[in-house]
């Protein structure tokens, strides 16, 4: 009964997320360039470099299929592998079914701790909804999937910058990626330069490669 209570209101919020993320794409952001500014071969060479941030493990880990199985790349391992302990997000995608990520993820807007500590952020650890799968996708199929509304939680391209100045407001899981805690890799470039690519695709009208 209490479980079924639990994920009820795990589907709330998360519309609520969804909403948000609505209203966001409408609004204006302070980091969008004027649209047709950037040429598509421009806006091609961002989308390179936002493959190599996209792809890699502190973001592709927790961007994962419907088995909702986390990835983890332990400190010293190059290749990713299911994360231990047999842990599952579920349908709630915090785990709220099983063992919920909260119980070693913890809440914080305290900097990580060193590998092999559990990671945190300051919003409540989760997987990305089951619609933002990019572990084990090819940079097309990811590109194709980023721009599309009906697949990124209904963001244009403002909207998409939106989202990380949100998520960097609330320390989340975007900025964190590039201080994951020493001992683990980061993503190529700086979360600011992970922006300006952002902007520079967008405003090339978002071409993915072929
Ligand atoms: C701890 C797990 C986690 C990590 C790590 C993570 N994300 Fe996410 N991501 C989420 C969740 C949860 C959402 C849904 C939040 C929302 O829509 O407000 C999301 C949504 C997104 C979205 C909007 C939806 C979409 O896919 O179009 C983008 C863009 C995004 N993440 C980018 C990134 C990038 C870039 C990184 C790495 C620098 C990253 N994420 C790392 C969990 C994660
Ligand atoms: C029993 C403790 C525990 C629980 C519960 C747990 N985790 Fe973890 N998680 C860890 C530890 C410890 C690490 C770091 C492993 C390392 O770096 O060697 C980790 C790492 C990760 C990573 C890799 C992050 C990166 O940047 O590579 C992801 C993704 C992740 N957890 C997602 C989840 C999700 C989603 C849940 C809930 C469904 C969850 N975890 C539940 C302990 C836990």
């Amino acid at each position: 009964m209490r479980r079924t209570t639990l994920i009820a209101l795990t589907f709330a919020s998360s519309s609520i997320v969804a909403l948000t993320g609505f209203v966001l794409a409408k609004e204006e952001s302070k980091d969008a360039l004027p649209p047709g500014s950037v040429s598509r071969a421009e806006g091609l060479q961002a989308w390179t470099r936002i493959e190599a941030v996209v792809t890699h493990p502190r973001c592709a880990n927790c961007h994962v299929d419907a088995k909702a199985v986390p990835i983890w790349t332990p400190a010293g391992e190059s290749k990713s592998r299911v994360h231990g302990m047999n842990i599952h997000g579920g349908k709630s995608r915090i785990g709220a079914e099983t063992v919920p990520c909260s119980t070693c993820h913890v809440t914080s807007t305290l900097p990580n701790p060193p590998a092999p500590a559990p990671l945190q952020a300051g919003i409540d650890w989760q997987l990305a909804p089951v619609d933002f799968i990019w572990f084990g996708k090819s940079g097309a199929e990811i590109c194709a999937q980023l721009k599309d509304p009906k697949r990124n939680g209904g963001r244009n391209a403002v909207g998409l910058l939106e989202h990380l100045r949100h998520d960097a407001s609330l320390s989340g899981f975007i900025p964190r990626a590039w201080e994951p805690g020493a001992g683990r890799t980061t993503p190529p470039g700086t979360f600011e330069d992970h922006v300006k690519d952002m902007a520079r695709w967008g405003a090339a009208g978002q071409p993915c490669p072929r």
